[in-house]
Order: C-alpha cells, then sequence, then structure tokens
C-alpha cells in the first residue's frame, strides 16, 4: 500500500510504453525533458537521442542529468519561467516530455506560448498528477483549470481526462497547431495519476 507523502511509481512502464510509442512516429527525434528527475526515462527512451534540452530544479539531481548527457543543454531552475523566457530555443523540439509530479499545464502553455522555432508536427507526452487535487478541492484554486470548472463544475476530476483533452485543443492553438491524435488513460494507485500523448500538427 502506497504510504502517505510516498510518490507512485507504480506507473513507469507504462510511461516507457507511451513515450516509446510517441518516438516510433519520430524519425529524428529533438526532445525537451521539463523535469528531469534521475534521468530513468532519458535511460530508458532517450539515451540514443543526440539533440535535446533538459530542465531540473534540485542541483544534484542537474548535476546527474548533465553528466549524463553531454550532448544536450541542461538547465537548473524553474522549468515553467525559463521555457516562458524561450530557453531552448536554439532546438526546434519535436517531443515535448512533461513529467511533474502535479500539474503539467503551465509547463504545457509555456512551451506553446513562448517564442521559440515550431516543428510541422510536435508530439507531447505527459504525466498528470492533477487529478487527486482536483478531486479533494473541485479544482477551483487552479488557473489552468478555470475555463473547465464553468463545463463540468463539481464533476471536474470524474471528467478529467475530458477536461485535458480540451485544454490541449486551446493550448496547441496558441503556436498554431491543432491536435491531430489523442490517446490518454488512467493509471497508478486509486487511478489518479493520467498519462496522455497529443500528436499536433501545424495547418
Ligand atoms: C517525476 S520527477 C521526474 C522524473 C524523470 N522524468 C526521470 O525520468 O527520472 C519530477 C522532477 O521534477 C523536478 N521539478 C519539480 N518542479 C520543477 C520545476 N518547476 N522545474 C524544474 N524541475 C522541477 C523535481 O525536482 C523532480 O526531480
Amino acid at each position: 500500500m502506497q504510504q502517505k507523502g510516498q510518490k507512485d511509481n507504480s506507473t513507469y512502464y507504462q510511461k516507457l510504453r507511451l513515450r516509446r510509442s510517441a518516438l516510433a512516429h519520430i524519425a529524428k527525434p529533438v526532445v525537451m525533458e521539463t523535469h528531469g528527475g534521475l534521468g530513468k526515462l532519458y535511460q530508458a527512451c532517450y539515451a540514443s537521442v543526440l539533440q535535446g534540452v533538459v530542465f531540473e530544479k534540485d542541483p544534484k539531481r542537474t548535476g546527474i542529468l548533465a553528466k549524463q548527457r553531454p550532448t544536450w543543454a541542461v538547465y537548473e531552475g524553474d522549468c515553467v519561467a525559463a521555457i516562458a523566457a524561450g530557453v531552448g530555443a536554439h532546438l526546434e523540439i519535436n517531443l515535448l516530455d512533461v513529467d511533474p509530479y502535479g500539474e503539467p499545464w503551465s509547463t504545457i502553455e509555456a512551451f506553446l506560448s513562448s517564442d521559440r522555432p515550431r516543428a510541422k508536427q510536435l508530439h507531447i507526452v505527459v504525466n498528470d498528477g492533477q487529478k487527486q487535487k482536483v478531486q479533494l478541492t473541485g479544482g477551483w484554486n487552479s488557473a489552468s483549470l478555470k475555463g473547465l470548472i464553468d463545463k463540468y463544475g463539481n464533476g471536474l476530476s470524474q471528467h478529467y481526462l475530458e477536461a485535458c483533452q480540451i485544454l490541449m485543443h486551446e493550448k496547441a492553438a496558441l503556436a498554431g497547431y491543432a491536435v491531430s491524435r489523442w490517446h490518454g488513460y488512467y493509471c497508478g494507485h486509486g487511478q489518479q495519476m493520467t498519462h496522455y500523448w497529443a500528436m499536433l500538427e501545424q495547418g
């Protein structure tokens, strides 16, 4: 049983499968990992990808990531502020990997609203940990979910995946993309984690 304060790692293999499915659609992946952690996903999925950008706010972890990937740009700090400011714009990213412990939307919005080169086709893979909070609080205090509260009211957590799909369509439009493919599911302890993969294409 999961103890209080313990992170849910039961979804790790599902995370890998989702990323490998996305990679199978990309001839030459150029990756941005927004929450690098200890580099487990990199080891399992991106070790052969030469061009990439990774962010991590924990200094020790950033050191591990820098040693792990000599050809990538490795940044220590808050990924949301850095991405919003255009960090990583030296590369045309075609796979955005968002793996926070909590909500991913501020990061996705920072990427899609910032000034940077845009790949014709962009894949976004997400490990979204926000559903439990929405279940507990209703989501009223989450800026990213504001518009969805009007639609779903107190039922937002039951419709969280559908709400994510709506949000992805809205955020994609910020960068001139349309969502051409969507795959998502709940997983992990109590089905509290939400994984999704969106393929975005420019019109
Ligand atoms: C779920 S772990 C990521 C695991 C990682 N994908 C891996 O393969 O090892 C989340 C990581 O995000 C980092 N983090 C949390 N908020 C952040 C932020 N705003 N900017 C950058 N890193 C952040 C945490 O320090 C933690 O290492």
